[in-house]
């Protein structure tokens, strides 16, 4: 049974993160929507997790580090400044990031940055092998590693592999633009079941992965190489009675009171994105803006706190963008705000589950409009966290999570008019009304939780290797 063997998780970044401190190495958790997912998953029973510590730790170092790991079930792939540069930054965050987000003038398609692709999904490959026995399960996880299961595949061909992205999968016209389109199908091919977040992902990787490739498609089925390949959409959950308990916890309700405390009578809107021009942060202040712009009886009666965590802040996209938000929430802030008011709390760091537990639940409001985004995890953790069934969550279309959060105020990211509207409905909507849309929400993210799309993703993997079997015994 697939089930009873050691499943490896591998990703680019693990979830825990290693930095520097006066020549000391300290562990914190991991941004991102992967890391908070699986977070619970990898430490049961001998299951482990390979992945990159977040900075360069130099040889003599490295042994001290793989120990420290070690006792989390964690185990690191080291990289260079060189590789961290041109495989992450340059080519997972500069060509398939942008890419894959439809933002195709972002990229730079670089040779060297290519080449440097392929030589860290090899060192990958090597750690892999290092850990693997015949009969475990290895489990990639996002873009940064499309060529691995290729690479695993060619040297373990019998070996259970499943990988699953995080991010969009582009339709075909957006995906051939890419010089190593070819490469990075047959990369992914090395799998034997893909999963992604929606059916139209998963539709656009069956049209780029029949067009690029010698294969046959049968309905979601690839036959390529004599093997079957299942193609699927698993939407991801997030530890929903984690976050309802959350809301219960002593240091919590001390966050939630002084928090409460600081608001007299101001209505809240609160946003949490990594820094990323994916996640419509400029868009979404400038509705703001215009909101106040139109109702000046919102004056000193509504706040925006918009949380940015920092995120690959060496890419210069993502610098840039921190520059334009500093400047336009600057700009909003001095044109809006009164002697004892401040329109926008603009916060550009992380913060512990803790405090964004109490920040979750006191929000009158939620907006979450993305671009584009695989999923989208901050508005189920908002869902989650509403234990009373108040609360309104404003939703991009263009995120995963809006294909199961029907009853969010869903509105087009690129429309400034259309989420402007959307915050005035949401300040006034009947509190009945929040609670039928929460309650409905609340039951769909507590069901399609975490556990159960771990389970169901290994579920179908256990079932594609049986029928893959079954059809060679034939
Ligand atoms: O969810 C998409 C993703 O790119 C994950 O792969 C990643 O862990 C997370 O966002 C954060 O990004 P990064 O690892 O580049 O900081």
């Amino acid at each position: 049974m697939i089930t009873d063997s050691k499943t490896i998780i591998v990703s680019n970044r693990l979830p825990v993160k290693i930095t520097e401190e006066n020549g000391a190495y300290v562990l914190s958790p991991s941004e991102g929507g992967l890391a908070t997912g699986l977070g619970s998953i990898y430490k049961n029973g001998n299951n482990i997790w390979i992945g990159w510590p977040g900075l360069e730790v130099p040889p003599e170092r490295q042994d001290e580090v793989r120990e420290k790991l070690a006792g989390l079930n964690l185990v690191p792939v080291f990289l260079s400044n060189e590789e961290i540069s041109l495989y992450y930054e340059g080519f997972s965050n500069e060509v398939l990031w942008p890419v894959f987000h439809y933002l195709v003038t972002y990229a730079n398609f670089e040779q060297a940055a290519w080449d440097y692709y392929k030589v860290v999904n090899d060192k990958f490959k090597a750690e892999v092998l290092k850990q693997l026995s015949a009969d475990d399960v290895v489990w990639i996880h996002d873009y940064q590693l499309l060529l691995l299961p290729c690479l695993i595949r060619t040297v373990q061909p019998e070996i259970t592999i499943g990988f699953f992205q995080h991010i969009p999968f582009p339709s075909f016209e957006i995906f051939r633009l890419i010089p190593w389109r070819e490469e990075l199908i047959a990369g992914m091919l090395g799998a034997d079941l893909l999963g992604f977040h929606t059916f139209d992902d998963a539709r656009h990787f069956l049209s780029a992965a029949s067009r690029l490739s010698s294969s046959n498609l049968l309905d979601n089925v690839l036959i390529y190489k004599n093997r079957q390949v299942v193609v699927e959409a698993f939407p991801m959950g997030i530890d929903a009675d984690k976050f309802d308990s959350l809301t219960r916890h002593e240091k919590v309700a001390k966050y939630t009171s002084s928090f409460k405390a600081s608001l007299k009578n101001v209505k809240t809107i609160l946003t949490i994105d990594r820094l990323d021009y994916s996640k419509g942060i400029l868009q979404r202040l400038q509705a703001f803006e215009l909101l106040l712009e139109q109702h000046p009886e919102y004056t000193g009666k509504l706040a925006l706190y918009m949380v940015v965590v920092p995120s690959r802040d060496t890419v210069p996209k993502y610098k840039e963008l921190k520059d334009q938000i500093d400047q336009l929430v600057g700009n909003i802030n001095a044109r809006f705000r009164t002697i004892n008011w401040v329109p926008i709390h603009y916060f550009y760091r992380s913060f512990s589950i803790e405090f964004l537990s109490a920040i979750y639940s006191t929000a009158d409001i939620c907006l979450v409009t993305p671009m584009r985004d695989g999923m989208n995890l901050v508005s189920k953790e908002y869902v989650a966290s509403r234990t009373a069934d108040d609360g309104v969550l404003i939703l991009s279309e263009m995120a995963g999570a809006s294909k199961e959060l029907n009853d969010a105020l869903i509105v087009n990211p690129n429309n400034i008019g259309d989420i402007k509207e959307a915050i005035v409905k949401a300040i006034n909507m009947p509190l009945e009304e929040q609670n039928r849309r929460m309650r409905s929400m609340r039951a769909i993210v507590s069901k399609f939780n975490i556990h159960l799309w771990v389970k169901n993703f290994m579920d179908k993997l256990n079932e594609v290797k049986t029928m893959q079997k079954s059809l060679h015994t034939k």
